[in-house]
């Protein structure tokens, strides 16, 4: 049998600073390693070109004839990256992770598809050369995205993260639980992030005060994660909360389940991603994650996702 070559990408969580990060301040993120996309590359029949396969989403695509779709564009930029022409294979992309809800879906489909064809073609890509590949792809999904899913996922490891600034990672010194709760709201980033846009540029001395806090924020809690101090984050995760809302980008259906996971004992909670839909996280401690899960999706959440923050 041909052998087969598998490359995974991680999903991903913003923990604090979105929206903020696109105005320069520093937004913190970590992946989701429970989640995430596999592709898979096989031989296939000489002259058959390139094909992808990607059940979950519905698509069997071939590289002549699909220039414009996500994965297709990614396996081009693999081959114009490499030098190398299109080979005969077919690739299988599988993923967990859901699709619109800001756990970086896309971008991590493609990190998969990307590294497992240039491991096939005997050129694996770093890491750098990867996310910079993505951003690409990311460009398409949002537009103007600040960068930090690419980011993320294609380094797989917890980044404190500034526009345009080379990556910096952060030591975790004691793990730390989340739930992660989908309001089952689609909410396109692109959408929110143009909305906030609109705001700040009929206000900008607001807005910039706002995101001025909201890295204040981010840089304490690289602090407190650092030092151990994870107790720390539940406030600050309040404190940041308190300014998506006043950016607008919460929702009542995102302040309910954030009022649902404090009242059932998490340390804290907010929006996480884009907001005005998609998910919150809260910060839980490992007895109390059941009990809150379940206030979760009693209250409505489509979904709830445990993660460890390591
Ligand atoms: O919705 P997500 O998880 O893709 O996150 C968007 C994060 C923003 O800061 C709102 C936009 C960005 O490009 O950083």
């Amino acid at each position: 049998m041909a052998q087969v070559i598998t490359a995974t990408a991680p999903g991903k969580i913003i923990l604090f600073g979105e929206h903020a990060v696109v105005y320069g301040q520093p937004a913190l993120a970590a992946p989701v390693y429970g989640l995430q996309a596999t592709a898979s590359i096989q031989a296939n029949d000489p002259g058959s070109g390139l094909t992808i396969q990607a059940d979950d989403l519905g698509l069997q695509l071939s590289l002549a004839e699909e220039a414009t779709n996500a994965l297709v564009k990614t396996a081009y930029l693999v081959l114009e990256q490499l030098r190398q022409q299109e080979p005969d294979a077919t690739i299988t992309i599988r993923s967990s992770i859901p699709v619109a809800a800001g756990l970086g879906s896309g971008a991590a489909v493609s990190a998969a598809l990307a590294r497992a064809l240039a491991a096939y073609l005997g050129e694996p890509l770093g890491d750098e050369v990867l996310s910079a590949l993505v951003y690409e792809i990311e460009k398409l999904h949002h537009g103007t995205p600040s960068g930090i899913d690419n980011t993320v996922i294609c380094h797989g490891k917890p980044v404190y993260f500034v526009r345009e600034q080379p990556i910096e990672t952060f030591h975790i010194s004691r793990p730390f639980h989340l739930l992660i709760a989908d309001s089952g709201i689609a909410s396109p980033t692109h959408i929110a992030v143009g909305a906030v846009r609109a705001a700040w540029e009929k206000a900008p001395d607001t807005y910039d005060r706002l995101f001025n806090q909201i890295g204040a924020i981010s840089r304490a809690a690289r602090e407190a994660i650092e030092s151990g101090q994870t107790a720390a984050l539940g406030p600050l995760m309040n404190e940041n909360q308190v300014l998506l809302r006043a950016i607008e980008v919460s929702s009542p259906e995102l302040e309910r389940l954030i009022n649902v996971a404090r009242a059932a004992g998490a340390g804290g909670a907010k929006l996480s991603g884009g907001g005005r839909g998609g998910n919150i996280i809260a910060l839980t401690r490992r007895k109390q994650i059941e009990a809150i899960s379940q206030a979760l999706k009693q209250a409505g959440a489509r979904h709830v996702y445990h993660t460890v923050v390591e």
